[in-house]
């Protein structure tokens, strides 16, 4: 019924993926978006809003807090009020506005990490306490006891990505009222990035806000999401923060002040026809990315010197390529003909980022010619056993 298959040029559009290797043999496969069209759903919204041909100054209508408000009690059971949602032109946008929101000294993060959660505390002045993610079970996930050992009175925020980015972690129920409970412990406020929200990948993993745990917590809470990585439209920057806490979502937008604009109205219109009429789409791009993520591990699979931890969701893979002990990965997979993202800004830089939200046959491409960089250091190894 969708066609994820479609071959789609997006050279000739200005776009920030393809620009970055333009006129180079090589594959993007770094900034997290897809390189499928949006829901035909969105798509009409936008031709029939551009028709009307005026696009004076735009309000938010009743229906568009109607679309949020449903989009959210159906796919996560989570009831929210509508002077909760304050408007935003991106994620990125709000994490430097809850950064600046909040009275504190430092900001406690994980890592290895998306970089605006390093960057937002910085822009802000504040200090990073960046707590390493660590392995268990095959899962990254957080470590309480790093995060008891650091924390400091003048600690009063914490940031949150879940699902994460880049592990492709969902944090479970348990996971989540530990958390919970290790903020209101320590009296933080908790900045929740929920981007990737409507990507889950393992049909057994449950998205749950943490908001929505308890009273207690969503009045310390400050959650941030968007249609733009679901439904691929990024480039229209349409995203919200949800702040039960009047108190808190008055500090949010008095930083806001006249200075962070909120949603275009194109990001708008797309946002409304997503939440209302996107669910079909949804469900098909996740088994369609699913997929993917099966190619993705098989290929870590025959490849003993890659490892990718279990992915729960997004449509990034976070591999380890340590034991291939090339000086930077990134440069050695880029001589090959694939652009992944460097793990560096991340947080560690003997990981790669794989991006595999693309049509099936190039995602055949892109894993064809990683392969041809393993197999060269399999022929370089050879040659060394001979001599
Ligand atoms: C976790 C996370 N937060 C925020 C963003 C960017 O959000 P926006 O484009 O709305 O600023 C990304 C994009 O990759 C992301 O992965």
């Amino acid at each position: 019924m969708f066609d994820f298959d479609e071959v789609i040029d997006r050279t000739k559009s200005s776009c920030e993926k393809w620009d970055k290797y333009k006129g180079q043999n090589i594959i993007p496969a770094w900034v997290a978006d897809m390189d499928f069209k949006s829901p035909p759903c969105v798509i009409e919204a936008l031709e029939q809003r551009v028709r009307e041909g005026v696009f004076g100054y735009t309000g938010v209508d009743e229906e568009t807090y109607d679309a949020i408000i449903s989009f959210i009690k159906r796919h996560y059971d989570w009831e929210i009020q509508k002077e909760w949602v304050v408007f935003t032109h991106g994620v990125v946008s709000s994490m430097n506005l809850a950064c600046l929101s909040v009275d504190t000294q430092s900001v406690m993060t994980t890592t290895p990490i998306y970089p605006h959660f390093i960057k937002a505390p910085h822009y802000a002045q504040k200090e990073v306490l960046a707590i390493a993610m660590k392995e268990e079970n095959n899962r990254w996930v957080l470590d309480y006891e790093a995060m008891e050992a650091t924390i400091t009175p003048t600690c009063k925020l914490f940031m949150l990505c879940n699902p994460y980015n880049p592990a492709g972690t969902v944090f479970t129920c348990k996971e989540l009222e530990a958390l919970s409970a290790f903020c209101l412990k320590h009296d933080l406020t908790l900045c929740s990035d929920e981007i990737h929200a409507d990507l889950l990948l393992n049909p057994d993993a449950k998205h749950i806000p943490i908001a929505s745990l308890n009273e207690a917590i969503a009045q310390k809470s400050i959650t941030l999401m968007a249609p733009s990585k679901t439904f691929n439209i990024a480039g229209l920057q349409a995203s919200f923060a949800i702040i039960p806490s009047f108190e808190l979502r008055k500090r949010f937008q008095k930083t806001m002040g006249s200075m962070v604009g909120g949603v275009n109205l194109l990001g708008l219109c797309a946002l409304k026809a997503a939440y209302t009429d996107g669910d079909a789409w949804l469900k098909a791009l996740r088994l369609y990315l699913a997929d993917n993520l099966k190619m993705v591990q098989d290929f870590v699979a025959k490849n003993p010197k890659l490892k990718l931890l279990n992915q729960e969701a997004t449509f990034l893979a976070w591999i380890d390529v340590s034991a291939l002990h090339v000086k930077s990965p990134y440069a050695f997979f880029l001589s090959f003909g694939v652009g992944l993202s460097d793990g560096e800004p991340f947080g560690n830089k003997q990981f790669v980022r794989l991006n595999f939200g693309t049509r099936r046959a190039l995602l055949v491409q892109i894993l064809d010619k990683m392969q041809d960089a393993m197999d060269s250091l399999k022929k370089e190894e050879n040659n060394e056993r001979c001599h």
